[in-house]
């Protein structure tokens, strides 16, 4: 992973507003272990993690310090070297439709210590963040949220969508078509070793993915230090196709069971399968697993053809929750990026709070789903035109969100008949936005 971006310096109108208020706001010195262990206590404290171990500390120290890792410094406390505030971001692919992704801004470590809350320091951090993606030419920033309140207000849409599932393996089955391959368990260290491989050579395939870094796959394997009884429980098993190829794994953990031994609770933590074939002996394992009564995914697609697989559907519970958030900052740049379902022409009036993408753009498809975009002076006659916010403008960019649901809330306005029918035809994604990770 290239970190050009990781010394970037922090944003000077920020600076000063903080520094206003008696602040420092600086990058922390990532090759310096203590300032990291600094600026990683204050992160898990942020989120109400525990203290971090020294393993935790040397495993993060390996595995993050690659980003650029901000923090916000008071002088006047005792321990002056802890920073208030903390933020990391990165410069992440973002799959699009048509095989293909974006460079974006990822955002993460959003923390504000709850002795320094609401006095706009989250503020100055997120404002700070996007002007630097700007001054950097990222033409989007990304982030995963713990409360879907915060970032609307900085111009973030809700663009991909999750779901939890949860599944009575009573009622659950899949019936036997033809059983090919070999399943075996493996060591999580080996998932780490070739998850990798295996979610690259599908990644572009599903918009919403994202490269995934090191660490993450460790975590998902328990492999990284920090969480005893997850790394304890956790067991991993391959799918072989009939040449030996690996084309799947699926990472889960039985738990629970008590006095009756048939009630345990397996939960998937993540299952990646290359092949339909992959997918079902995958899922097909996890619903046979003997002496469990429940099956829970967190995180899977809303669009999971689980369902299908099911010989009753209703057996699984479905719960989606929003996941990705974008937030356009150059709207040429981000249209261009992706294709589209098919050929038309389509106008915006997009208002930002921030200043970012204000403007009218045109959007034109050819018969191949390519684009150009482009900022005009004045909308044109004749084209179907809307007018919304740059959040909504940034949630509608993946295709997963549909503008007549937008149109219906009266969070996009039409400004002529059909603007909506037209954005729904040619921002459609044939495949459903996922994204497997948090960040
Ligand atoms: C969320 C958090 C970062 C906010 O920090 P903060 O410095 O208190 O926020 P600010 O004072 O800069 O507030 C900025 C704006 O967000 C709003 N806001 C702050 N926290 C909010 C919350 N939890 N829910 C909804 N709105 C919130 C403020 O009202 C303010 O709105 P305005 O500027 O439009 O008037 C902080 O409370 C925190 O660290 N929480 C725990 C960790 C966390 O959830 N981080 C987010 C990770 S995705």
């Amino acid at each position: 992973m290239t970190n050009d971006f990781a010394h970037h310096p922090v944003d000077p109108t920020s600076a000063a507003s903080l520094a206003a208020s008696g602040f420092q706001y600086d990058l922390v010195d990532t090759t310096d272990r203590a300032a990291f262990e600094a600026w990683f206590q204050a992160d898990s404290r942020g989120f109400h993690g525990p203290a971090m171990s020294k393993e935790q500390i040397d495993s993060g120290f390996a595995g993050i310090t690659y980003r650029r890792t901000v923090g916000v410094w008071d002088d006047r406390l005792v321990a002056p070297e802890v920073p208030v505030a903390t933020v990391s971001s990165w410069t992440e692919q973002v799959t699009v439709p048509g095989n293909r992704s974006i460079d974006a801004w990822a955002i993460s470590s959003v923390t504000v210590s709850p002795t320094h809350r609401r006095r706009g320091i989250a503020r100055a951090l997120l404002e700070g963040e996007l002007r630097s993606a700007v001054d950097m030419g990222l033409p989007m920033a990304t982030l995963t949220v713990s409360e879907s309140t915060i970032y609307g207000r900085f111009g973030f849409g809700q663009a991909v969508f999750a779901a939890d599932l949860t599944i009575d393996t009573t009622r659950a089955t899949i019936p036997v078509r033809e059983r090919r391959g070999v399943l075996q368990h493996v060591a999580p260290s080996v998932f780490v070793a070739e998850a990798p491989t295996v979610f690259e050579r599908i990644r572009l395939s599903t918009p919403g993915q994202i490269n995934v870094w090191p660490l993450r796959w460790e975590q998902i394997a328990g492999t990284a230090p920090g969480d005893e009884e997850y790394t304890k429980n956790t067991r991993v098993v391959r799918f072989d196709d009939e040449d030996g190829t690996p084309r799947g794994f699926v990472v889960y953990r039985v738990t629970g069971g008590g006095l009756d031994f048939t009630n345990h609770k397996l939960t998937v933590d993540y299952l990646l399968a290359e092949t339909p074939e992959a997918y079902e002996a995958l899922w097909r394992y996890v619903l046979e697993v003997d002496l469990v009564r429940e099956v829970k995914a967190e995180l899977r697609s809303v669009d999971e053809p689980l369902l299908w697989l099911l010989s009753d559907m209703r057996a699984a519970r479905v719960s989606p929750i929003d996941h990705l958030w974008l937030r356009i900052l150059d709207v040429p740049a981000s249209l261009n990026a992706r294709s589209y379902s098919s050929a038309g022409m389509i106008a915006f009036e997009v208002s930002d709070e921030l200043g970012f993408a204000n403007g009218r753009y045109v959007l034109e498809t050819d018969d191949q789903g390519m684009p150009t975009a482009s900022r005009v002076e004045n909308l044109p006659e004749g084209v179907p035109a809307v007018s919304l916010s740059v959040n909504e403008l940034s949630s509608l960019y993946l295709g997963g969100v549909s503008a007549s649901s937008l149109i219906a809330a009266g969070r996009i306005g039409e400004l002529n008949p059909g603007a909506g029918a037209a954005i729904e035809r040619i921002f459609h994604s044939p495949t459903t936005p996922w994204l497997s990770v948090w960040f």
